[in-house]
Parts: C-alpha cells; sequence; structure tokens
C-alpha cells in the first residue's frame, strides 16, 4: 500500500535530530499542548490503579465513560445520545479511522473542505475511497460555500468529513453553513458527515456549536472528540465517537477485532475528565489565547503574509505564496516545503508546509509553546523571512 507518512510527525522528527545534534531547535510542528495533563485527572488514574482496573474493559467502553460522554454532550452540545450511540477509542484518530473504514467502500468519494487534517486524505485512501477535496481561501477566512459542496455532491457521496475548530486553520464553521448542509443532505440519504470536534475547548469566540445539533444532521452526522487537545492529554489516547446507532454498532465490531477496549486506566483518568471542572482546560485556553494573539500580531508585521485570525485550536497558518521564488545563499525556495525547511535549518524553527494538508501555500505554525519560545521563534522566522531576496 502506497502510504504516506504523517507530514507532522515527519517534521517532528528531522526537529528532534537536529536537537539530538546539539542545535537549538524551536519546535512548532506537532499538535500537542505544552502543559501538563490537570492533577485530579492524574489523581483518577492513580486511583484507578490503585483499585485494580487493569483488565480488558468492554470494547466500547467502560458504562461510566459513556454515561459522562452523554452527559458532556447534553450538557455542553446541547445533543441527545444514548450509550448505546458512544464509541470510546483509542484517540480520536482512531475513531475517524474506525468510521472510514466501516463507510467508505471500494470508489466511494468522500467530501473534504482544503486546508484539512493531514490523516483523513490518508485514511480514505486506506479505505479505497476517492478523496474530493473543496478548495478554500484564506482570504474568505477557509470556509467553503455551500454551492461547492452541492456541486461535488453525488450518489457516490458517502461522507463528509472536517474539523471545527479546523487544524489547520482555527476556522470555525458558521451556524449558516451547517444548516445549508442540513438541507442539502436531505437529498443525499447515503452520505454521513464526520464532525471533527476534537479542539470544542480552544475556542476563543463565542460558544462551540456542534454540527449534530443542527437543522436535521443529528441523524446524520458522528461527532468525534476526545481528551487530547482540551485536557492535555495526548499521551492518553482517549477518543471517542457519538451517532447513529447502526454506525456505531459497525465500528464497536471493528474496534473489537483490531484493538478491543481503551486503555482502562485512561478510560478511568477520562471520566473525572468529563464529570469535574472544566477551569483548567479554559485556563490553557485563555493561554493559547495570549500566545495566539501575540504570533498573528507578529506575523501581520510581516511583509506579504495572509493570514486569517485564527478562532479556534492551537495553530496559525499564513498563506506565504509571497515568499515563494525566492532565494537566500544556497537555498532556492519554490514552495511552501522548501519554506518550511529553511526554516528549520536556517532559522532553527520547525514548522509544517501546507501541502500535506491540501493547501501548497500555507505554513503551519503550532503556538502551543511558551511565550518566550514563541518571543525567539518569532525573532528567528521574521530575520529569515527579510533575507530572502526576489
Ligand atoms: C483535527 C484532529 N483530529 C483528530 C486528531 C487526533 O487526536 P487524538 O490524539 O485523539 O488521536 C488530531 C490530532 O492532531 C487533530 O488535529
Amino acid at each position: 500500500m502506497r502510504l504516506s507518512e504523517s507530514a507532522t510527525i515527519a517534521m517532528a522528527q528531522k526537529a528532534r535530530s537536529l536537537k539530538n545534534d546539539g542545535k537549538d531547535v524551536i519546535a512548532l510542528s506537532l499538535g500537542e499542548p505544552d502543559f501538563d495533563t490537570p492533577k485530579h485527572i492524574k489523581e483518577a488514574a492513580k486511583k484507578a490503579l490503585d483499585s485494580g482496573f487493569t483488565k480488558y474493559t468492554p470494547i466500547a467502553g467502560v458504562a461510566e465513560l459513556r454515561e459522562a460522554i452523554c452527559q458532556k454532550f447534553l450538557r455542553e452540545n446541547n445533543l441527545a445520545y444514548q450509550n448505546d450511540q458512544i464509541l470510546v477509542s483509542t484517540g480520536a484518530k482512531q475513531s475517524i479511522n474506525h468510521l472510514i473504514l466501516s463507510i467508505v467502500n471500494e470508489g466511494d468519494e468522500v467530501i473534504i473542505p482544503t486546508p484539512y487534517w493531514v490523516s483523513y486524505i490518508e485514511m480514505v485512501r486506506m479505505a479505497g475511497g476517492r478523496p474530493i477535496p473543496i478548495e478554500t481561501e484564506a482570504t474568505n477566512d477557509f470556509i467553503p460555500d455551500i454551492s461547492q459542496f452541492q456541486s461535488k455532491i453525488n450518489d457516490k457521496t458517502k461522507l463528509i468529513l472536517f474539523s471545527t475548530p479546523s487544524n489547520p486553520t482555527g476556522t470555525v464553521y458558521p451556524k449558516s453553513l451547517l444548516e445549508k448542509l442540513s438541507a442539502l443532505l436531505q437529498d443525499y440519504p447515503n452520505c454521513f458527515l464526520i464532525s471533527d470536534e476534537i479542539y470544542e475547548h480552544i475556542l476563543y469566540e463565542g460558544k462551540h456549536i456542534s454540527t449534530a445539533s443542527i437543522g436535521n444532521l443529528f441523524d446524520k452526522t458522528i461527532t468525534v472528540n476526545g481528551m487530547s487537545k482540551g485536557f492535555a492529554m495526548t499521551g492518553w489516547r482517549i477518543g471517542y465517537m457519538a451517532g447513529p446507532l447502526e454506525i456505531i454498532q459497525a465500528c464497536t465490531k471493528l474496534q473489537g477485532q483490531v484493538t478491543s477496549g481503551a486503555n482502562a486506566i485512561a478510560q478511568h483518568a477520562s471520566i473525572a475528565a468529563l464529570n469535574e471542572s472544566l477551569e483548567p482546560s479554559k485556563e490553557m485556553k485563555n493561554a493559547f489565547l495570549q500566545r495566539r494573539d501575540y504570533v498573528v500580531n507578529r506575523l501581520n508585521r510581516l511583509e506579504g503574509i495572509q493570514i486569517n485570525p485564527p478562532k479556534g485550536a492551537f495553530y496559525v497558518f499564513p498563506d506565504i505564496a509571497y515568499y515563494l521564488h525566492t532565494k537566500y545563499k544556497h537555498w532556492k525556495i519554490d514552495n511552501s516545503n522548501d519554506l518550511a525547511m529553511y526554516l528549520l535549518e536556517e532559522a532553527l524553527v520547525s514548522t509544517v508546509a501546507g501541502s500535506p494538508f491540501g493547501y501548497p501555500n500555507g505554513l503551519r505554525i503550532s503556538y502551543a509553546a511558551s511565550m518566550q519560545e514563541l518571543e525567539k521563534a518569532m525573532d528567528r522566522i521574521e530575520a529569515a523571512l527579510r533575507q530572502l531576496n526576489k
């Protein structure tokens, strides 16, 4: 199978290898909160371990966690799922992969607005499906128009897939677009929608809108979420999905054959995370907001950079077309890969080129790093971009 390596992970590995060579690399390439998991969640894990929760769990997840997830959906998202409509998995990445494998057959089409999260495309290909991208622009905050969905959707379309808030752009899909999607999907009964809401708690304006809560989308949407981003729990590997019963049952069957239930201790820690205070998540969000403003201001000062103000997540995704076809010393910058490599080796800052996100003129910069690191990184990026000549 011709599968591409995850570009974000590949860049992080290169940065690590330079670091191991003694270089002072600032890593702004990986999507990981720099905070530790809140204390009460870690305490719950310790308690679970001491209480002997060291055995296999039910495949779909421990009952108490599924209940906590249902309560969360009701309380925060106005979504009334039953416990058997929930499947807990080893990270949201696994949830999405289960869904794609369960829904998409050879030759089926999946509509994915660009820029997209890198793994969506490869997962669709692994299932034998055809990713059908919809192009968006930084100048329009990367929000697609309903006419673009209308022109791509057909009887072979099995899925529409996006993240809101988005990785890599921080774009949040407005309610008006979701309402139009709800109307459109009425005419395509075989087409489902995956709404990846993993960045829900890292939202800077307004209240998060769950796609499934709009119009008639509840029966057509599978909501994916997880603990990694909002609770600083990337290493715990807990994600979950909620949606129509027959889809959850199919994914549960699949999970039963590939990994069984997710890690028992991490599931118990997740119960505490969901049932207890969101205050630590809010504090992290506020820190990300301060960093977003800093990085956006610094980028806005640079000549030629076009940037959409990210409304959520912890990335900026500037359009760097202005810096293409430039030179410095032996460097020739013809695409965003060249620019990312130049910034890594010349400025010692790791970022990710736009191509794997389906937007070749973009560059993803994660601001999940300390303010000191961000200040140093932005100074270096600014100096490196200034020395590029046409
Ligand atoms: C949009 C998006 N979805 C899903 C994931 C996967 O999250 P998890 O750590 O729960 O597998 C990520 C992680 O980078 C992401 O950015």
